[in-house]
Protein backbone atom coordinates (compact mmCIF):
# COMPACT_ATOMS: atom_id res chain seq x y z
CA UNK A 1 0.00 0.00 0.00
CA UNK A 2 1.54 3.49 -0.85
CA UNK A 3 1.23 6.46 1.49
CA UNK A 4 -1.92 7.87 1.03
CA UNK A 5 -1.47 11.10 3.23
CA UNK A 6 -3.13 14.29 3.14
CA UNK A 7 -1.08 17.05 1.91
CA UNK A 8 -1.67 21.00 0.87
CA UNK A 9 -0.45 21.98 -2.39
CA UNK A 10 -0.66 25.50 -3.47
CA UNK A 11 -0.51 26.58 -7.25
CA UNK A 12 -1.70 29.42 -9.43
CA UNK A 13 -4.40 31.31 -7.29
CA UNK A 14 -5.42 27.92 -5.37
CA UNK A 15 -5.04 25.90 -2.00
CA UNK A 16 -5.27 22.50 -2.71
CA UNK A 17 -5.82 20.38 -0.38
CA UNK A 18 -5.38 16.74 -1.36
CA UNK A 19 -6.20 13.69 0.26
CA UNK A 20 -9.00 11.40 2.12
CA UNK A 21 -8.47 14.07 5.11
CA UNK A 22 -8.68 17.14 2.56
CA UNK A 23 -12.94 17.72 3.06
CA UNK A 24 -12.48 19.18 6.90
CA UNK A 25 -9.34 21.47 5.99
CA UNK A 26 -11.69 23.95 4.16
CA UNK A 27 -13.26 25.07 7.18
CA UNK A 28 -10.36 27.55 8.39
CA UNK A 29 -11.36 29.06 4.84
CA UNK A 30 -14.70 29.45 5.69
CA UNK A 31 -14.82 31.19 8.89
CA UNK A 32 -17.02 34.91 8.38
CA UNK A 33 -18.56 33.39 5.70
CA UNK A 34 -22.84 33.96 5.43
CA UNK A 35 -24.38 32.72 2.20
CA UNK A 36 -23.33 29.97 0.50
CA UNK A 37 -24.42 29.23 -3.53
CA UNK A 38 -23.78 25.06 -3.35
CA UNK A 39 -23.91 24.26 -7.58
CA UNK A 40 -23.90 20.68 -8.45
CA UNK A 41 -25.61 18.11 -10.95
CA UNK A 42 -28.52 16.13 -10.10
CA UNK A 43 -26.68 13.41 -8.60
CA UNK A 44 -23.08 12.96 -8.01
CA UNK A 45 -22.81 15.40 -4.86
CA UNK A 46 -25.67 13.49 -3.44
CA UNK A 47 -24.19 9.72 -4.33
CA UNK A 48 -20.23 10.89 -3.31
CA UNK A 49 -21.18 11.65 -0.10
CA UNK A 50 -19.12 14.94 -0.81
CA UNK A 51 -22.47 16.94 -0.39
CA UNK A 52 -23.47 15.94 3.04
CA UNK A 53 -20.06 16.71 4.25
CA UNK A 54 -19.85 20.00 3.07
CA UNK A 55 -23.66 20.78 4.44
CA UNK A 56 -22.37 19.51 7.69
CA UNK A 57 -19.50 22.15 8.03
CA UNK A 58 -21.62 24.49 6.92
CA UNK A 59 -23.88 24.17 10.04
CA UNK A 60 -21.07 23.89 12.15
CA UNK A 61 -20.26 27.80 10.65
CA UNK A 62 -23.61 28.40 10.96
CA UNK A 63 -23.67 29.47 7.00
CA UNK A 64 -26.68 29.91 4.99
CA UNK A 65 -27.24 28.03 1.41
CA UNK A 66 -29.07 26.97 -1.07
CA UNK A 67 -28.25 24.47 -3.65
CA UNK A 68 -28.56 24.87 -7.53
CA UNK A 69 -28.53 21.81 -9.14
CA UNK A 70 -29.13 22.22 -12.69
CA UNK A 71 -25.49 21.51 -14.10
CA UNK A 72 -25.28 19.02 -16.62
CA UNK A 73 -22.19 17.50 -18.83
CA UNK A 74 -21.08 20.03 -21.75
CA UNK A 75 -22.59 22.72 -19.71
CA UNK A 76 -24.13 26.59 -21.78
CA UNK A 77 -24.10 29.77 -20.99
CA UNK A 78 -27.37 29.51 -20.15
CA UNK A 79 -26.74 27.49 -17.33
CA UNK A 80 -23.97 29.81 -16.09
CA UNK A 81 -26.75 32.92 -16.11
CA UNK A 82 -28.88 30.05 -14.42
CA UNK A 83 -26.47 29.84 -11.50
CA UNK A 84 -25.84 34.06 -11.41
CA UNK A 85 -29.54 34.39 -11.42
CA UNK A 86 -29.37 32.16 -8.04
CA UNK A 87 -26.36 33.90 -6.61
CA UNK A 88 -28.14 37.40 -6.92
CA UNK A 89 -31.73 36.18 -5.70
CA UNK A 90 -29.70 34.34 -2.71
CA UNK A 91 -26.96 37.34 -2.22
CA UNK A 92 -24.31 34.71 -2.07
CA UNK A 93 -20.94 35.55 -0.78
CA UNK A 94 -19.24 32.83 -1.86
CA UNK A 95 -19.89 29.87 -4.10
CA UNK A 96 -18.88 26.07 -3.17
CA UNK A 97 -19.12 23.91 -6.04
CA UNK A 98 -19.36 20.32 -5.78
CA UNK A 99 -18.92 17.91 -8.70
CA UNK A 100 -16.71 17.13 -11.91
CA UNK A 101 -15.39 19.28 -14.76
CA UNK A 102 -18.92 21.07 -15.90
CA UNK A 103 -20.01 22.04 -12.50
CA UNK A 104 -16.68 23.64 -11.37
CA UNK A 105 -16.23 25.50 -15.05
CA UNK A 106 -19.69 26.68 -14.55
CA UNK A 107 -19.19 28.09 -10.56
CA UNK A 108 -16.03 29.59 -11.92
CA UNK A 109 -17.57 31.15 -14.40
CA UNK A 110 -20.61 32.61 -12.70
CA UNK A 111 -18.15 33.80 -9.73
CA UNK A 112 -16.62 35.84 -12.40
CA UNK A 113 -19.43 37.01 -14.55
CA UNK A 114 -21.15 38.02 -11.36
CA UNK A 115 -18.67 39.73 -9.54
CA UNK A 116 -17.81 41.96 -12.66
CA UNK A 117 -21.78 42.29 -14.07
CA UNK A 118 -21.07 41.10 -17.58
CA UNK A 119 -22.04 37.86 -19.80
CA UNK A 120 -20.50 34.52 -19.34
CA UNK A 121 -20.65 34.81 -23.45
CA UNK A 122 -18.12 37.76 -23.31
CA UNK A 123 -15.30 36.00 -21.47
CA UNK A 124 -15.68 33.15 -23.86
CA UNK A 125 -15.24 35.07 -26.71
CA UNK A 126 -12.42 37.02 -25.62
CA UNK A 127 -14.64 39.86 -25.42
CA UNK A 128 -13.89 40.40 -21.63
CA UNK A 129 -11.16 39.07 -19.46
CA UNK A 130 -11.87 38.36 -15.73
CA UNK A 131 -10.03 39.98 -13.59
CA UNK A 132 -11.91 39.12 -10.09
CA UNK A 133 -14.27 37.03 -9.01
CA UNK A 134 -16.76 36.16 -5.94
CA UNK A 135 -14.94 33.69 -3.60
CA UNK A 136 -15.07 29.61 -4.76
CA UNK A 137 -14.64 26.79 -3.12
CA UNK A 138 -14.55 23.73 -5.28
CA UNK A 139 -14.61 19.71 -4.50
CA UNK A 140 -13.83 17.82 -7.13
CA UNK A 141 -15.53 15.03 -8.01
CA UNK A 142 -13.41 13.30 -11.02
CA UNK A 143 -10.53 12.24 -12.06
CA UNK A 144 -10.08 13.61 -15.13
CA UNK A 145 -10.54 17.74 -15.57
CA UNK A 146 -7.74 19.28 -13.32
CA UNK A 147 -9.95 22.15 -12.75
CA UNK A 148 -9.77 22.39 -9.78
CA UNK A 149 -6.20 23.83 -9.84
CA UNK A 150 -6.23 25.55 -13.09
CA UNK A 151 -7.71 28.56 -14.45
CA UNK A 152 -9.85 27.35 -17.35
CA UNK A 153 -13.58 27.20 -18.03
CA UNK A 154 -15.16 25.24 -20.83
CA UNK A 155 -18.77 26.15 -21.66
CA UNK A 156 -20.83 26.15 -24.58
CA UNK A 157 -22.87 28.80 -26.99
CA UNK A 158 -25.99 26.77 -27.87
CA UNK A 159 -26.71 29.35 -30.19
CA UNK A 160 -23.64 28.55 -32.20
CA UNK A 161 -22.79 25.54 -30.87
CA UNK A 162 -19.55 26.51 -30.29
CA UNK A 163 -18.20 24.73 -27.21
CA UNK A 164 -15.47 26.90 -25.65
CA UNK A 165 -12.70 27.05 -23.40
CA UNK A 166 -11.25 30.64 -21.83
CA UNK A 167 -8.63 31.30 -18.45
CA UNK A 168 -11.22 32.50 -15.78
CA UNK A 169 -10.13 31.67 -12.68
CA UNK A 170 -8.71 29.69 -10.27
CA UNK A 171 -10.85 28.23 -7.24
CA UNK A 172 -9.75 30.10 -3.66
CA UNK A 173 -10.05 26.87 -2.31
CA UNK A 174 -10.45 22.79 -3.89
CA UNK A 175 -10.20 19.33 -2.60
CA UNK A 176 -9.33 16.36 -3.93
CA UNK A 177 -10.85 13.46 -2.07
CA UNK A 178 -10.39 10.46 -3.22
CA UNK A 179 -13.00 8.73 -1.24
CA UNK A 180 -15.45 10.93 -3.03
CA UNK A 181 -14.18 8.90 -6.89
CA UNK A 182 -15.76 5.39 -5.43
CA UNK A 183 -19.10 6.00 -6.34
CA UNK A 184 -17.95 6.58 -10.40
CA UNK A 185 -19.68 4.54 -12.45
CA UNK A 186 -16.97 2.44 -14.86
CA UNK A 187 -17.56 5.01 -17.85
CA UNK A 188 -16.67 7.59 -15.92
CA UNK A 189 -14.02 6.29 -14.49
CA UNK A 190 -12.71 5.75 -18.20
CA UNK A 191 -13.61 8.74 -19.40
CA UNK A 192 -12.45 11.27 -16.46
CA UNK A 193 -9.16 9.69 -16.49
CA UNK A 194 -8.70 8.97 -20.29
CA UNK A 195 -8.97 12.95 -20.37
CA UNK A 196 -6.25 13.20 -17.85
CA UNK A 197 -4.06 11.31 -20.07
CA UNK A 198 -4.92 13.51 -23.24
CA UNK A 199 -3.80 16.41 -20.62
CA UNK A 200 -0.53 15.16 -20.20
CA UNK A 201 0.23 14.16 -23.71
CA UNK A 202 -1.03 17.05 -25.44
CA UNK A 203 1.02 20.22 -22.97
CA UNK A 204 4.06 17.90 -23.26
CA UNK A 205 4.01 18.90 -27.23
CA UNK A 206 2.77 22.00 -27.00
CA UNK A 207 4.49 25.54 -28.00
CA UNK A 208 4.47 26.67 -24.34
CA UNK A 209 5.49 23.26 -22.77
CA UNK A 210 8.82 23.11 -20.75
CA UNK A 211 11.09 19.94 -18.74
CA UNK A 212 8.45 21.04 -15.56
CA UNK A 213 5.26 20.32 -17.86
CA UNK A 214 6.73 17.10 -19.26
CA UNK A 215 7.77 15.95 -16.08
CA UNK A 216 4.54 16.01 -14.20
CA UNK A 217 3.12 14.46 -17.75
CA UNK A 218 5.02 11.51 -17.82
CA UNK A 219 4.58 11.01 -14.19
CA UNK A 220 0.53 11.62 -14.66
CA UNK A 221 0.38 9.12 -17.46
CA UNK A 222 2.66 6.08 -15.14
CA UNK A 223 -0.24 6.73 -12.47
CA UNK A 224 -2.95 6.17 -15.51
CA UNK A 225 -1.03 3.11 -17.21
CA UNK A 226 -0.46 1.78 -13.18
CA UNK A 227 -4.19 2.53 -11.88
CA UNK A 228 -6.94 2.88 -14.46
CA UNK A 229 -6.99 -0.25 -15.05
CA UNK A 230 -7.02 -1.34 -11.16
CA UNK A 231 -9.79 1.10 -10.42
CA UNK A 232 -12.03 -0.44 -13.72
CA UNK A 233 -11.36 -3.98 -11.89
CA UNK A 234 -12.49 -2.69 -8.44
CA UNK A 235 -14.08 0.68 -8.10
CA UNK A 236 -13.66 0.38 -4.28
CA UNK A 237 -10.01 0.27 -4.58
CA UNK A 238 -9.21 3.70 -2.90
CA UNK A 239 -5.56 3.76 -3.26
CA UNK A 240 -5.98 3.07 -7.13
CA UNK A 241 -8.79 6.36 -6.62
CA UNK A 242 -5.87 8.15 -4.93
CA UNK A 243 -3.20 7.80 -7.66
CA UNK A 244 -5.96 8.46 -10.80
CA UNK A 245 -6.46 11.84 -9.01
CA UNK A 246 -3.07 12.48 -7.86
CA UNK A 247 -2.53 11.95 -12.17
CA UNK A 248 -5.18 14.34 -13.31
CA UNK A 249 -3.94 17.06 -10.77
CA UNK A 250 -0.58 17.03 -11.97
CA UNK A 251 -1.94 16.95 -15.94
CA UNK A 252 -4.13 20.30 -14.59
CA UNK A 253 -1.41 21.67 -13.46
CA UNK A 254 0.61 20.68 -16.82
CA UNK A 255 -2.21 21.94 -18.93
CA UNK A 256 -2.08 25.56 -16.68
CA UNK A 257 1.22 25.87 -17.51
CA UNK A 258 1.23 25.34 -21.56
CA UNK A 259 -2.44 24.41 -22.81
CA UNK A 260 -4.16 21.60 -24.47
CA UNK A 261 -3.17 21.02 -28.41
CA UNK A 262 -5.04 19.87 -31.86
CA UNK A 263 -6.90 16.70 -30.01
CA UNK A 264 -8.60 19.38 -27.36
CA UNK A 265 -9.49 21.71 -30.10
CA UNK A 266 -11.05 19.38 -32.38
CA UNK A 267 -12.79 17.63 -29.48
CA UNK A 268 -14.41 20.54 -28.79
CA UNK A 269 -16.33 20.60 -31.85
CA UNK A 270 -17.26 17.55 -31.74
CA UNK A 271 -18.79 17.57 -28.54
CA UNK A 272 -20.51 20.96 -29.68
CA UNK A 273 -22.77 19.39 -32.29
CA UNK A 274 -23.55 16.26 -30.70
CA UNK A 275 -23.63 16.86 -26.84
CA UNK A 276 -23.86 13.43 -25.34
CA UNK A 277 -20.53 12.41 -26.38
CA UNK A 278 -18.70 12.75 -23.63
CA UNK A 279 -15.13 14.85 -23.48
CA UNK A 280 -13.00 12.56 -22.39
CA UNK A 281 -14.36 9.71 -24.84
CA UNK A 282 -14.40 12.05 -27.83
CA UNK A 283 -10.45 12.51 -27.17
CA UNK A 284 -10.10 8.67 -26.79
CA UNK A 285 -11.93 8.11 -30.14
CA UNK A 286 -9.64 10.41 -31.89
CA UNK A 287 -6.51 10.67 -29.74
CA UNK A 288 -4.59 7.92 -31.03
CA UNK A 289 -4.36 8.94 -34.42
CA UNK A 290 -4.37 12.62 -34.15
CA UNK A 291 -1.24 12.15 -31.42
CA UNK A 292 0.35 10.56 -34.61
CA UNK A 293 0.91 13.95 -35.61
CA UNK A 294 2.15 15.51 -32.91
CA UNK A 295 4.71 12.86 -32.17
CA UNK A 296 5.93 13.45 -35.92
CA UNK A 297 6.10 16.99 -35.34
CA UNK A 298 7.75 16.97 -31.61
CA UNK A 299 9.08 13.85 -31.46
CA UNK A 300 11.64 14.38 -28.71
CA UNK A 301 8.67 16.19 -26.20
CA UNK A 302 6.12 13.88 -27.32
CA UNK A 303 8.66 10.92 -26.21
CA UNK A 304 9.77 12.67 -22.94
CA UNK A 305 6.13 11.91 -22.15
CA UNK A 306 5.10 9.05 -23.73
CA UNK A 307 8.05 6.60 -22.73
CA UNK A 308 5.68 6.13 -19.50
CA UNK A 309 3.55 4.68 -21.84
CA UNK A 310 5.21 2.88 -24.13
CA UNK A 311 9.53 2.18 -22.77
CA UNK A 312 10.28 0.83 -26.59
CA UNK A 313 9.51 3.72 -28.54
CA UNK A 314 12.48 6.00 -30.01
CA UNK A 315 12.07 9.96 -29.79
CA UNK A 316 12.17 9.92 -33.50
CA UNK A 317 9.27 10.99 -36.60
CA UNK A 318 9.76 7.30 -37.63
CA UNK A 319 8.34 5.87 -33.96
CA UNK A 320 5.04 8.24 -34.53
CA UNK A 321 2.70 5.43 -36.17
CA UNK A 322 3.88 2.91 -33.38
CA UNK A 323 3.17 6.21 -30.15
CA UNK A 324 -0.46 6.15 -31.59
CA UNK A 325 -0.91 2.35 -31.94
CA UNK A 326 0.29 2.26 -28.16
CA UNK A 327 -2.20 4.48 -26.93
CA UNK A 328 -4.58 2.61 -28.87
CA UNK A 329 -3.54 -0.36 -27.48
CA UNK A 330 -3.31 0.95 -23.48
CA UNK A 331 -6.94 2.46 -24.54
CA UNK A 332 -8.31 -1.34 -25.52
CA UNK A 333 -6.32 -3.51 -22.42
CA UNK A 334 -8.56 -0.61 -19.71
CA UNK A 335 -12.24 -1.28 -21.91
CA UNK A 336 -12.01 1.22 -24.37
CA UNK A 337 -13.41 0.80 -27.67
CA UNK A 338 -16.16 3.30 -28.36
CA UNK A 339 -16.36 5.21 -32.00
CA UNK A 340 -17.60 8.14 -33.48
CA UNK A 341 -20.49 6.26 -35.00
CA UNK A 342 -21.60 5.01 -31.37
CA UNK A 343 -22.36 8.39 -30.75
CA UNK A 344 -24.40 9.06 -33.81
CA UNK A 345 -21.47 10.47 -36.04
CA UNK A 346 -22.23 10.58 -39.84
CA UNK A 347 -20.41 12.32 -43.17
CA UNK A 348 -23.05 15.31 -42.37
CA UNK A 349 -21.99 15.73 -38.47
CA UNK A 350 -18.63 15.40 -38.80
CA UNK A 351 -18.64 18.28 -41.63
CA UNK A 352 -20.26 20.59 -39.09
CA UNK A 353 -18.38 19.74 -36.13
CA UNK A 354 -14.93 20.48 -38.00
CA UNK A 355 -16.74 23.65 -39.50
CA UNK A 356 -17.45 24.29 -35.40
CA UNK A 357 -13.82 23.16 -34.45
CA UNK A 358 -11.98 24.86 -36.78
CA UNK A 359 -11.20 28.40 -35.24
CA UNK A 360 -10.28 26.26 -32.10
CA UNK A 361 -8.17 23.92 -33.73
CA UNK A 362 -6.47 26.45 -35.65
CA UNK A 363 -5.29 28.12 -32.84
CA UNK A 364 -3.75 25.12 -31.57
CA UNK A 365 -1.68 24.66 -34.26
CA UNK A 366 2.24 24.83 -33.81
CA UNK A 367 4.63 26.53 -36.66
CA UNK A 368 6.39 22.85 -37.01
CA UNK A 369 3.29 21.13 -37.96
CA UNK A 370 2.85 20.61 -41.72
CA UNK A 371 -0.53 22.20 -43.36
CA UNK A 372 -3.12 20.48 -42.91
CA UNK A 373 -6.73 21.28 -44.47
CA UNK A 374 -10.55 20.38 -43.82
CA UNK A 375 -10.30 17.66 -46.04
CA UNK A 376 -7.92 15.93 -44.40
CA UNK A 377 -9.14 15.97 -40.82
CA UNK A 378 -12.52 14.86 -42.75
CA UNK A 379 -10.38 11.60 -44.11
CA UNK A 380 -9.12 11.17 -39.94
CA UNK A 381 -11.86 11.62 -38.52
CA UNK A 382 -13.99 9.55 -41.31
CA UNK A 383 -12.00 6.52 -41.03
CA UNK A 384 -12.75 6.85 -37.19
CA UNK A 385 -16.74 6.30 -37.92
FE1 LIG B 1 -9.88 17.92 -21.27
Amino acid sequence: MNDLKTFKFNYGGTILYFGPESTERIRDHLEGKKKALIVTGKRSAKESGALSDIEKILDELHIERKIYDGVRFNPTVEIVEEIIGEMRSLGADFLIAIGGGSVIDSAKLASVAYVEDRKPEEYLKGYARASKHLFLVAVNLTHGTGTEIDRYAVATITRTREKLGTAVAYPDVSVDNPKYMISLSKNQTLFTSLDALYHALESSVSPASNVLVRDLSRTAIEKIISYLKKSVENPKDLEARYMLLYASMLAGVAIDMAGTSIIHGLEHGLSGVVPNLEHGAGLAIIGPELFKLLYRTKPQEAWEAMRALDPTLRPNKEDAERAGESILKFQRSVGFSLTLSDYGFNDRKLREAIDVAWPLFQSRLMPELPEIGKEEIFSILKALL
